[in-house]
């Protein structure tokens, strides 16, 4: 039994009253899904890609998240410009592609030929005449705010999304002792789930399920498999030993990273501190779109795309020092293959968790005391939705 923290438990994390979870047709119902798209994914800074994507004037991608598709574009003066993918003349999309590269002529729509500049002016229609009231210059692309930030970039389809910072959970400075400018992706890994984009974050949230589903990494994290995910998560957590990775957290003895074996690869990040090469990871989570986790010798980027009400895509990016992808001794599979495990384990427990919410008799879940990390998520997802 879970009894209340006692007088030793201070600063304990836990939840200290029995709190119900979010509606269950929430993660299900198609009317509620528009709903956070509109009011979560639409308003938000939603993370896009790495600028070495869009090196060069005139490379674009396309990126839909629900029913909007973004056009991000690199303009001639190496400006990051936002669109949506559509032409102002009857609405056709102006991509065929998901990525590729305009010509000199510039954005050209493959319908009736409108061209339009990197920064979206209109510049020719294909008519003979314009009838009058019809001036080109109210005829620009539909913008999409989008920013860079250490080699990634954002963008927002809302005028008004909240600055970035407002959507992570750490300062923007957190991981600067990673060059993040410089990384380099390595290997990427894409994956649809059958299941609702809040099934993921809330398993993200916690680790009651990291002995059952995750055995290997709970031997790499000791604390993981005792079912928490850091030292004061336990209400017991000051009378327990404090140097044992198992009760203080972090890498078990020995161990330097996230890998089969536990060992670094490559270079390693030479600022990161002590402190941090200890605990073995450092998370920033931009909600509701992607968290990048820091290891002392690469960077994990998971972004999330809702693609329907039980589907999400999830798009893995490791990112390396450039020195590191260069070396021709160097093999990613000793990384690759542990957290594509560990990211495979939870993606299937959580198809297993979208199965059983469409019980009847099934009004909502309950949050334990250790699933603080999800009350807190579910408070963000309220405060979103009621948001007008
Ligand atoms: S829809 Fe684009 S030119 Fe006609
Ligand atoms: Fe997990």
């Amino acid at each position: 039994m879970i009894s209340a923290p006692g007088p030793n438990a201070l600063g304990y994390n836990g939840l200290t009253e029995r709190r119900d979870g979010l509606p269950a047709h929430t993660y299900y119902d198609p009317g509620h899904f528009a709903l956070e798209l509109q009011r979560i994914w639409h308003r938000n800074w939603l993370y896009a890609g790495r600028s070495a994507e869009l090196a060069r004037p005139g490379d674009y991608r396309t990126f839909e998240f629900g029913d909007q598709r973004a056009l991000l574009v690199r303009d001639a003066d190496g400006e990051l410009r936002g669109f949506h993918d559509t032409c102002r003349h009857r609405g056709a999309a102006l991509c065929r592609e998901a990525r590729g590269r305009f010509g000199a002529a510039g954005i050209v729509c493959p319908y009736h030929a409108w061209v339009y500049s990197l920064r979206g002016d209109l510049l020719r229609t294909s008519s003979k005449s314009h009838g009058s009231g019809f001036d080109p210059a109210d005829h620009s692309l539909y913008p999409v705010r989008v920013m860079e930030w250490n080699g990634f970039m954002f963008a927002a389809f809302a005028a008004d999304a909240p600055p970035l910072q407002a959507n992570f959970d750490q300062p923007l400075d957190r991981m600067d002792a990673w060059p993040l400018r410089d990384l380099v992706v390595g290997h990427v890994f894409t994956k649809t789930m059958f299941c609702n984009w809040k099934v993921f974050w809330e398993n993200y949230n916690e680790c009651l399920h990291c002995p059952g589903v995750h055995p290997r990494l709970s031997q790499l994290v000791p604390i993981f498999g005792r079912a928490l995910l850091e030292q004061k998560d336990d209400p017991d957590w000051s009378r327990q030993p404090d140097e044992d990775p198992k009760y203080r957290g972090g890498l078990r003895q020995g161990a330097a990273t996230w890998s089969m074996d536990g060992a670094a690869t490559g270079s390693v990040f030479p600022r990161v501190s002590e402190e941090d090469r200890r605990i073995g990871h450092v998370y920033m989570t931009s909600l509701p779109s992607v968290f990048i986790v820091g290891h002392v010798d690469y960077v994990r980027v998971v972004r999330l795309r809702p693609l329907a009400p039980e589907m999400t895509e999830i798009n893995v990016e490791y990112l390396f020092a450039p020195q590191t992808l260069a070396d021709p001794h160097v093999d990613l599979h000793n990384i690759v293959e542990f957290t594509n495990l560990v990211m495979t384990e939870d993606a299937q427990i959580c198809e297993l968790n979208q199965r059983g919410l469409h019980a009847a008799p099934h009004a909502h879940g309950v949050l334990m005391p250790e699933e603080y990390m999800i009350a807190q998520f579910h408070d963000w997802v309220l405060a979103e939705l009621s948001r007008c």
